[in-house]
């Protein structure tokens, strides 16, 4: 029996209205396909931790601008669909562009201050969109919980504060990068990397790490930190670099010392590809 499939705003409602009136627990992955072991990772700890398990499958074309890869972000259906059967997935989502945005939305949902750094910079209005359509699918889907990937580090504190600031009654469950064995992130966007691209890409992972490892040794100076981090990233001659930032983790604003937690966050460029990666560090405890 393959895994049920549905389109449409009004089924999905209807299959999931007794499930809500239950003691169901149920778990929301929002995904745009393509599955890669990030994904796989959501789902098998919402299946874990739920009664029913839905994931939606939709590339929202919001979240992307213009000159974007919106028309050819990879789209593979029939696999991702093999892959949520196989790991016993209730149900799931996929609508059209049509279904999601009938017509020109005009309400949007904007979170303040979180997504003016970083990939809000070169990305203009992609956390508008990603904060919009994540607010309809938890509105339809309503899930008790909602996972999401912590390599979308500035997505995550978005949603996560959206959630707060809106009094949406769902609990959001981030989970670690999953990483190939060379350190390279997981994104379904490695795939337009050429082979001397993919050899080089990483770097981004090698660069984050010396920042750790200046920030676990006691080094507190951002720009001393980011200085030594950059000069790994500068070896290598094919990639140029988006930003790399020191940021306090819940606001995602950039800091000059640390003090406490941080963020490392970088994006570059590779070819025709943008890749994200970011790694959370610790200050180290002093002994009194
Ligand atoms: O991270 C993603 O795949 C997307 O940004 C999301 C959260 C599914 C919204 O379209």
């Amino acid at each position: 029996m393959s895994v049920e499939v549905i389109e449409t705003i009004d089924a999905i409602r209807e299959r999931l209205h007794p499930v809500l009136l239950s003691d169901d627990f149920m778990g929301l992955v929002p995904t745009m396909g393509a599955f890669h072991d990030g994904h796989l990772s959501l789902i098998r700890k919402a299946r874990k931790d739920c009664d029913s398990v839905v994931v939606s499958i939709f590339v929202n074309p919001h979240q992307f601008g213009p000159g974007e890869d919106f028309r050819t972000y990879p789209r593979t259906l029939k696999s991702d669909l093999a892959h949520c059967e196989a790991m016993g997935v209730d149900v799931v989502f996929a609508p059209s562009v049509k279904e999601m945005y009938p017509r020109e939305p005009l309400t949007f949902v904007e979170v303040d201050r979180l997504g003016d750094h970083l990939c809000g910079l070169c990305r203009q209005s992609h956390f508008k969109g990603v904060a919009t359509v994540v607010s309809k699918l938890l509105n339809i889907v309503q899930p008790d919980r909602a996972y999401f990937g912590e390599k979308d580090a500035q997505q995550l504190a978005i949603i996560r504060r959206l959630v707060i600031d809106l009094d949406l009654q769902v609990q959001i469950v981030p989970l670690p990068i999953v990483r190939e064995p060379d350190g390279l992130a997981m994104s379904s966007r490695n795939q337009y990397l050429e082979p001397p691209e993919r050899e080089r890409a990483p770097v981004l992972y090698r660069a984050l790490q010396m920042a750790q490892q200046q920030i676990e040794a006691g080094e507190t100076d951002s720009g001393s930190i980011l200085g030594e981090a950059r000069r790994v990233l500068e070896e290598e001659p094919l990639i140029e670099v988006d930003y790399l930032e020191l940021v306090e983790p819940e606001e995602m604003q950039p800091v000059s010392e640390v003090t406490g937690p941080v963020r490392v966050c970088a994006a570059i460029r590779i070819g025709s590809s943008r890749l994200i990666d970011n790694i959370l560090c610790e200050k180290p405890t002093t002994d009194s």
